[in-house]
C-alpha cells in the first residue's frame, strides 16, 4: 500500500517523469492510504497520439472479436471481485457488500453492452430518392454507425468501476478508443478495474488511465483536441465549467440531482417510509439518484415522518469494513458542507428528528422535519445521510417545488391512483419519474437523464452505446 500506482498507456504501467504524486485518504480513517502517479502533459500528449492510432485499428476489428474481448473482461472482473471490492471499501468506504455487488453489476453490464451492441452496430439504413419532390430513383443512400474516435471518461467516486465500465463498454463495442481519468477517491480501484482489461489483452493504447493532479492538468486534459466526446459523471459545476469549455464534440453528463419524492395522501405511506431508507440512506446518500427531499401531502406527514424515524433508530452506523448501513461520507470538506445544510436549517427553524452527530467523516442519519423552501436544504444537495421533508397542501405545490429546482435527474410519486401517478408523471420535470418506488438509474439498460443542471444526454447502455457513434452516410449515384 506504501507503492505509488502508476498510469496505464500503450499496455503498460508506467510511473510519470514528473516525480509528483496524487494521494487518497481512506474516508472512514482520515488517513493517506494510496499514492498514484501525477501524469505530465506531454505524457497525457503521447496517451492520446496512442489512443487515435489504436482506434483506427479497434474500428477494423470484426465486431464479434470486440465482444468476446468485452465478455472476457467481464468473466475477469468477476472472478477478482474481491480485491476490486475490498479496494472500494478502503477508499470510498462503499459498505462491503454494496462493493461486491457494485462489481458484479458492472460484469453483467459489460455482457449486455457486448450483446446490445452486436446488434446495433450491424444495423444500418437502405434509402432511395425518388419520395422526395424532384428526383428520380438513381440515388442510393447507404448509413451506419461509425465510432467516434477516442473517448474521455470522468467516472465520479461513487462508482468508480460502475460508471467506468458504464462509459467504457458502449465505447469499446462500438469502435472508440478510450482514455479514463479516475476521480481521486476512487483512482486505485479505477486502476483495479483497468488491469482486468489489461488481463483481458486488448490491443496497445486502446485504453488508458491517466491519473493527474485535477488543479494543474483539469483543463488540458477535457480541452484536449485528440477528445472526440466526453462522457463524465460527477459534480455540476465541474460538468457545467467542462461542457462551457467543450470544443464542438458531443458530450454525455450525469450530473448532480435533487431527486424528490411526493407522497400523496392516497399513498401507502409503510411502502414510502422503505423507499426513503432504501433511496435516501444506501451509501450513506452518495448517489446521484438518492432521495434528496422528501414532500409528504399534510394528511399523512406525521404517519410518514413516525414510520422513518422508527427504522432510522434500527441503522448501524459505523465502518464499511463491518456492512454498516451507514459508512464516513467521502471526504471531510463534504461532511463540513453536509453540517453547513443541517445548521442552517436547524437555525430557520426545522426539526431535526435525530440527535444531530457526527465524528469525523461519519454522519449519523439524520430526517429533518418541517424544513420551508427558506432553508437551504430544501434546495442543494447534501450528498450525505441527510433527508429533509417538506409538508405540502397539494400535489400541485410539490411538482411546482420539483420544477423549481436547478436539477431534474429523478423524481418519484407515491400515491395508489395510476392516474393520478400519471398526472404527476407528465407533470414533473425530471429525466425519469419513478412510480411508488425511489429513483435509481438501474435495470442499467433503462435510459437514463437529467434535465436542466443534472445532466446532457441520455445513459443507459442502448442509449450510450447510440451516443458514441455518428452517422455514416454513402450514396451510390446511378447514372
Ligand atoms: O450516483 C449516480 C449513479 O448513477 C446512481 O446509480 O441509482 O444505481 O445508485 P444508482
Amino acid at each position: 500500500d506504501g507503492d505509488v500506482y502508476k498510469y496505464y498507456a500503450d499496455g503498460d504501467w508506467k510511473m510519470s517523469s514528473s516525480g509528483k504524486t496524487v494521494s487518497v485518504t481512506n474516508p472512514t480513517t482520515g488517513k493517506p492510504i494510496y499514492k498514484v502517479t501525477a501524469c505530465t502533459q506531454d505524457e497525457i500528449n503521447k496517451v492520446f497520439q496512442s489512443a487515435k492510432a489504436a482506434q483506427k485499428l479497434w474500428a477494423k476489428t470484426p465486431l464479434y472479436k470486440r465482444a468476446e474481448m468485452l465478455h472476457k473482461v467481464s468473466v475477469i472482473m468477476k472472478e477478482h471481485k474481491s480485491p476490486l471490492a475490498d479496494c472500494l471499501v478502503k477508499e470510498v468506504a462503499k459498505p462491503a457488500k454494496d462493493a461486491v455487488t457494485e462489481v458484479v453489476r458492472s460484469g453483467d453490464l459489460i455482457d449486455y453492452t457486448a450483446e446490445e451492441g452486436i446488434r446495433i452496430m450491424s444495423e444500418g439504413k437502405f434509402l432511395v430518392s425518388d419520395p422526395f419532390p424532384g428526383n428520380e430513383r438513381n440515388k442510393l443512400c447507404l448509413s451506419s454507425k461509425v465510432p467516434l474516435g477516442v473517448i474521455l471518461a470522468i467516472p465520479p467516486f461513487n462508482y468508480p468501476i460502475n460508471l467506468s465500465v458504464s462509459k467504457i463498454g458502449p465505447a469499446l463495442i462500438t469502435g472508440n478508443s478510450v482514455v479514463i481519468k479516475p476521480p481521486t477517491q476512487g483512482a486505485v480501484s479505477t486502476i483495479h478495474m483497468m488491469h482486468c482489461f489489461h488481463l483481458a489483452g486488448f490491443p496497445k493504447g486502446l485504453i488508458s488511465c491517466v491519473t493527474i493532479k485535477v488543479s494543474e492538468l483539469g483543463d488540458f486534459l477535457t480541452t484536449h483536441p485528440a477528445v472526440n466526446c466526453i462522457s463524465f459523471t460527477g459534480g455540476c459545476d465541474t460538468g457545467i465549467a467542462i461542457s462551457k469549455k467543450a470544443n464542438m464534440i458531443p458530450l454525455q453528463m450525469e450530473l448532480g440531482g435533487k431527486d424528490t419524492m411526493l407522497v400523496l395522501d392516497d399513498a401507502d405511506v409503510e411502502s414510502a417510509a422503505v423507499n426513503i431508507m432504501k433511496g435516501g440512506f444506501a451509501f450513506s446518500g452518495q448517489r446521484c439518484t438518492a432521495v434528496k427531499v422528501v414532500l409528504a401531502m399534510e394528511s399523512i406527514a406525521d404517519a410518514l415522518v413516525s414510520k422513518v424515524n422508527a427504522k432510522v433508530a434500527k441503522l448501524s452506523v459505523g465502518p464499511p469494513e463491518n456492512d454498516c448501513d451507514i459508512v464516513p461520507v467521502v471526504s471531510e470538506s463534504s461532511a463540513n458542507f453536509i453540517e453547513g445544510l443541517v445548521m442552517d436549517a436547524k437555525q430557520k427553524g426545522a426539526k431535526l428528528c435525530q440527535e444531530w452527530k457526527r465524528e469525523g467523516n461519519l454522519i449519523w442519519p439524520l430526517l429533518i422535519d418541517h424544513v420551508k423552501p427558506d432553508m437551504r436544504i430544501a434546495w442543494e444537495e447534501p450528498f450525505g445521510p441527510v433527508i429533509p421533508v417538506l409538508r405540502i397542501k397539494t400535489a400541485e405545490e410539490g411538482i411546482n417545488h420539483c420544477n423549481s429546482s436547478r436539477y431534474g435527474l429523478q423524481g418519484c410519486v407515491f400515491t395508489k391512483d395510476v392516474n393520478k401517478a400519471m398526472l404527476v408523471s407528465d407533470a414533473m420535470e425530471t429525466g425519469t419519474v419513478q412510480i411508488n418506488a425511489a429513483p435509481a438509474r438501474g435495470p442499467d439498460h433503462f435510459p437514463f437523464q437529467g434535465i436542466r443542471d443534472s445532466g446532457i444526454g441520455s445513459q443507459g447502455v442502448t442509449n450510450s452505446i447510440n451516443m458514441m457513434t455518428k452517422i455514416k452516410t454513402t450514396v451510390i449515384n446511378l447514372p
